[in-house]
C-alpha cells in the first residue's frame, strides 16, 4: 500500500537543503506519495521547480499559518505548535481531493507526518507500512532524552518512556506514529488542534482515532531508533550582511 508522507515547510535559508535531503531519502522508499505543504500564501518558485524535478511521486499544497497562530522573532521555538494548518490541509486533500487509482480500492494507504528536519532509516517506511489502525515506535534525540518511546508488554503498549508529563494522552513526538489511510477516512473529523497546549499537538489528533491498547507497536516491539528527531543550526550571515553593505553581497540570482 502506499504512505501518505505530509510534510509542512517553510521559507527560511537552510528549506532547500532541508528538502534535498528528505526528498533523496524517499527516492529510496517504494510506493511514497509525498505531500508537502507550504506555509505560505502562495506556492513558492523554489518549492515548485524542487518538487518538478525530485522525480517523485508528489502532490503541492500551501497554507499560510494564521499571524497570531505564528511565532514571533524572539519567541521560545516551543510558545506555539507548527505545521498545524498545514498538516490539516495535507489530510484535507487525502479526504477530499485525492483521486483514487483504478487499481487500488481507495482505502489502502498509510499516513505519516514527516517534519522536513528529521532524520529518517528507510527501515521506518517499512515497518509501517504494515499498520492496521495506528502504529508507533521510539523517536531519538528527542524531549531532553537520548530517545522516548511506547514501552510494550506481551505485544501491547502499557505504557510510555518520556521525560515529561506521561499523564498526556498519548505522549509521543509526531515522528513516532504513523495512521492508516482508512482510519483517517472513516473519521472525517480528526485534525491537528491549533490552540492545544504544548506537547498536546500529537494527543489532539490521535485521541480522535484510536485508545492506548490499540496501538501496534512496531520496531522490534519499540526497541530499535529509527527515526531522529534532528534540528538544523540557523546559519550565521554576518559575513554576508557585512558583504552587502559593500555591495558585494552573493549573487541574489543564485538559488541556495
Ligand atoms: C516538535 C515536533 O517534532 C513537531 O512535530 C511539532 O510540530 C513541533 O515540535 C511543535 O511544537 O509544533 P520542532 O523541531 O520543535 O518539532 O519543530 P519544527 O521542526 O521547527 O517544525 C515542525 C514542522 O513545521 C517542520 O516541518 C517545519 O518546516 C514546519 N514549520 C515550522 C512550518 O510549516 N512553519 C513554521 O513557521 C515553522
Ligand atoms: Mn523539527
Amino acid at each position: 500500500s502506499t504512505i501518505f508522507v505530509i510534510t509542512p515547510t517553510y521559507a527560511r535559508l537552510v528549506q532547500k537543503a532541508e528538502l534535498t535531503r528528505l526528498s533523496q531519502t524517499f527516492l529510496h522508499v517504494p510506493q511514497l506519495h509525498w505531500i508537502l505543504v507550504e506555509d505560505s500564501p502562495r506556492k513558492t518558485p523554489l518549492v515548485s521547480n524542487f518538487l518538478m524535478k525530485s522525480g517523485l511521486t508528489y502532490t503541492h499544497l500551501n497554507v499560510p499559518t494564521a499571524k497570531e497562530r505564528k511565532l514571533q522573532e524572539g519567541d521560545p521555538s516551543w510558545l506555539k505548535p507548527r505545521g498545524v494548518e498545514q498538516r490539516n490541509e495535507g489530510l484535507r486533500w487525502l479526504r477530499e481531493d485525492r483521486k483514487t487509482e483504478p487499481e487500488d480500492d481507495g482505502q489502502q494507504g498509510v499516513v505519516y507526518f514527516a517534519d522536513d528536519d528529521n532524520t529518517y532509516s528507510l527501515q521506518l517506511f517499512e515497518e509501517m507500512r504494515s499498520t492496521r489502525r495506528v502504529s508507533v515506535w521510539p523517536v531519538g534525540l528527542v524531549g531532553g532524552m537520548k530517545f522516548e518511546s511506547p514501552v510494550v508488554e506481551g505485544g501491547k503498549v502499557v505504557r510510555f518512556h518520556t521525560g515529561w508529563r506521561p499523564s498526556r494522552p498519548f505522549p509521543m513526538d509526531m515522528a513516532g506514529f504513523a495512521v492508516s489511510l482508512r482510519l483517517v477516512l472513516a473519521n472525517p473529523d480528526a485534525c491537528f488542534d491549533g490552540e492545544a497546549p504544548m506537547g498536546f499537538l500529537e494527543s489532539s489528533l490521535l485521541k480522535g482515532l484510536v485508545t492506548v491498547d490499540e496501538l501496534e507497536p512496531k520496531a522490534d516491539n519499540c526497541t530499535k531508533v529509527l527515526v531522529w528527531h534532528t534540528r538544523t543550526e540557523k546559519p550565521k550571515m554576518k559575513r554576508e550582511e557585512a558583504l552587502q553593505v559593500q555591495g558585494l553581497g552573493s549573487d541574489p540570482a543564485v538559488e541556495v
